[in-house]
């Protein structure tokens, strides 16, 4: 039987505020929990939107230190850019809370010590890596070496960036510390684990059997961790950036990140709600939904609610709805390579575009599996829908009701079945939006939107009023009637998805949104919060138009009264030049190009490994000389291949080499080289070559023959 709840939580993944978000965050979380928020606050339903930053964890305090700064100075800069780049994307959270503030700390230590006090967590000695040089243990992170599967000599110790692969500290070949370069040693500590197999069986009660209606990615995640059997998690870390651990002798000892980190939602609810959190996290009637990416769902659905189960009396998510992964111009975005768009450079370049990033991260969103974002792709979105369909239509309504009837919406006479027909598409679109943003399938959803701007689009087109108003004004003015009707039903539907210009199309339309409550009703309002007008829109809009659109009237019969005044059109969507994606792709192209030659250059570096040993006997049977090379041609059709005629010192011979990908005949003119004299002869490609040149090979594959220092005499034995 389904849920009956009286109002939802809506959570997004609180980001590292160790860099900037990009367009894979913001169409994995951001954007589609806003859709999903505005479209609830539409209907009236009662909702709190909460997000913050992550501002514990390793990798802050690393950049800190490469910085020369503190952890404390990394998440101040990017918690601002970060909350500046979510306002900037009218993504309005009632509060985007921080792990570094007070209440979070005290928080986060009382959910730590309570489950500490009733016996919830085991501890475990173990041994792990220790800086003897900088007195401190290291995170696997801080732990530098060769990799064992590409023999990068830059792989941490948790992952090689080069080949991708997992690692464990313990797998590195001459580990260093990344602190002091000394090798660390191997050092007992004790942590608390919260024993994740106690509760499996009530998890696979409560996900496999209770929540089958989750995404198959989630649900088939949760399935293989609890298949594959859980294991007791640490959930604090040697560390001293974090959450200190509040127990009697824990010096030098934090929460782990992903213990407090979620705990972080509550935080940032008792922030903004100090008086009436609970309401929001423990009450049987709260839906809660956690927005995130497919690396997150581990936490969400398999360790969080352990931890909130372990602490007893809150409630649970009821669902999860995690995306996968968007790629960039069809490679993997990367942060470390800075193979991304970012959210606040977009809106630096594109000012006033919001609702198109918004619209195509959202008509491409990676709901179902990974999807690519593309510069052209944006742009014809842009200009063959946005502006095409959408734009062209509301334009042509509002300009002609102007020309024809003085701004005012005109009367509606007797309705033709052309006219019927394009109406009667509009509850259907909308019955269709709403089931797929209730199942959080935005893309769907967005499409029934554009659906309803298509119907208009072609209404107007088929029904061409600019003819008909040369011979019946009283048909003109019907057809503009439903054609304006069908601008305030676009101006409810993409309320959700691009909200800054259904604002525009409502200021055109002249009538106001209803929207939802202000659930900050006197509570304190910290500064993390956002300010009244800080929001775009939303839940703290009293509307004094004289028409106020609701969710409910869309698709209905008259949104706007016969006189009604309208203002002038202005543009709602504006064409993306060629000029601005090239430039676009043109940064793209330099940084590809950047990386290219960085991997090509590290390539070469990497030292081919050493082959089996062998004994002088071996050795001693190769004839190796110095040899001069005479003449020199390729040998046809093929790419590689040289025909090379040597004096040896000992004859006039040939010898077919493999380098013509490195030297043009004229290059290996007259040059001095080494080769192996005794090699028994070979015929290729119908020549019968006698020896080897000796090269040497670069780790990249790039081969340079080796000449003596000095001229010597050809036959000159080497060994
Ligand atoms: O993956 C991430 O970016 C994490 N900072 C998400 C944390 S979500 C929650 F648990 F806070
Ligand atoms: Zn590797």
């Amino acid at each position: 039987m389904k849920k009956e709840f009286k109002r939802t939580l809506v959570t997004c993944a609180l980001p590292y505020a160790n860099g900037p978000v990009h367009i894979g965050h913001l169409a994995g979380v951001y954007v589609p929990a806003d859709i999903y928020v505005r479209y609830l606050r539409m209907k009236g339903e009662d909702v709190l939107f909460i997000c913050g930053s992550d501002e514990h964890g390793v990798p802050i305090t690393i950049k800190a230190r490469q910085q020369g700064c503190t952890p404390q100075d990394i998440v101040d800069k990017y918690h601002r850019i970060i909350k500046d780049s979510f306002t900037g994307l009218g993504i309005n959270f009632d509060i985007y809370g921080r792990t570094s503030s007070a209440v979070h700390h005290a928080n986060a230590s009382e959910f730590f010590r309570k489950l500490y006090d009733e016996g919830k967590f085991i501890t475990k000695e173990s041994e792990q890596y220790y800086d003897p040089e900088a007195k401190t243990f290291l995170a696997d992170r801080y732990i530098v070496g060769t990799c064992p599967k590409c023999g990068n000599e830059g792989a941490y110790g948790d992952q090689c960036e080069k080949c991708g692969s997992t690692l464990s500290p313990e797998e590195l070949i001459n580990p260093r510390s990344k602190l002091s370069g000394a090798e660390p040693i191997k050092k007992k500590t004790t942590h608390w684990y919260l024993p994740l197999d106690k509760y499996e069986s009530w998890l696979s009660e409560w996900i496999l059997q209770g929540h089958k209606e989750w995404r198959s990615n989630v649900y088939g995640q949760c399935k293989s961790w609890i298949d594959g059997g859980l294991q007791p998690r640490a959930v604090s870390r040697d560390l001293d950036w974090g959450v200190p651990v509040p127990v009697e002798g824990a010096e030098g000892k934090v929460l782990y990140v992903w213990f407090d980190a979620p705990i972080g939602y509550i935080s940032n609810t008792q922030e903004l709600l100090p008086q009436s959190w609970k309401k929001w996290w423990k009450s049987e009637d709260t839906k809660l939904v956690h927005f995130i990416g497919k690396d997150n769902i581990v936490f969400h659905c398999i360790v969080f609610p352990s931890m909130l189960k372990a602490y007893g009396d809150y409630i649970l998510p009821d669902n999860v709805p995690a995306n996968e992964f968007l790629n960039l111009e069809g490679d993997k975005i990367s942060t470390s390579r800075n193979w991304a768009v970012w959210a606040h450079e977009y809106l630096e370049d594109f000012p006033g575009k919001q609702d198109v990033l918004r619209y195509v991260l959202t008509a491409n969103a990676p709901e179902t599996k990974d999807n690519d974002f593309s510069w052209k792709d944006f742009q014809a979105r842009n200009n063959s829908e946005l502006v095409a369909i959408f734009g062209n239509f509301v334009n042509r309504a509002i300009v002609l009701t102007h020309k024809y009837f003085d701004g005012k919406v005109p009367a509606r006479g007797e309705l033709l079945d052309e006219d019927r027909e394009a109406l009667a598409q509009i509850p259907a679109l909308r019955a269709s939006m709403e089931a797929n943003l209730n199942e959080y399938k935005f893309r769907e959803a967005l499409k029934d939107a554009m659906g309803i701007a298509r119907v208009g689009n072609k209404y107007i087109s088929d029904t061409e009023p600019w003819k008909v108003a040369k011979t019946d004004m009283a048909r003109t003015a019907t057809i503009l009637n439903v054609s304006l009707q069908i601008c305030a039903d676009l101006a409810i539907a993409f309320e959700p998805f691009t909200p800054f210009a259904a604002e525009r199309l409502r200021d055109m339309l002249g009538v106001g949104l209803e929207a939802g409550t202000d659930h900050r009703n006197g509570e304190a309002v910290t500064e993390n919060t956002y300010r009244e007008g800080e929001c775009a829109a939303l839940h703290t809009i009293p509307s004094t138009a004289a028409v106020t659109l609701r969710w409910d009237m869309l698709g209905g019969d008259d949104l706007l009264p016969e006189g009604h005044a309208i203002a002038e059109a202005q543009l709602l969507f504006a064409k993306i030049e060629d000029e601005q994606i090239d430039a676009q792709l043109a940064r793209l192209d330099r940084i590809r190009a950047e990386k290219e030659a960085e991997a090509k250059a590290e390539a070469a570096r990497q030292v081919v490994p050493q082959k089996e040993e062998c004994t002088f006997e071996d050795f001693d049977k190769m004839d190796i000389r110095t040899a001069t090379v005479l003449e020199a041609e390729r040998v046809p059709k093929t790419d590689k291949l040289l025909k090379l005629t040597i004096d040896t010192g000992i004859d006039r011979r040939t010898i077919v080499s493999g380098i013509a990908e490195f030297y043009s005949p004229e290059d290996m003119l007259g040059k001095q080289i080494c080769i192996l004299a005794n090699l028994k002869p070979r015929t290729i490609r119908g020549i019968e070559s006698k020896g080897m040149i000796l090269m040497a090979r670069q780790g990249d594959g790039t081969m340079r023959f080796i000449t003596p220092q000095e001229v010597l005499c050809n036959g000159a034995q080497i060994g």
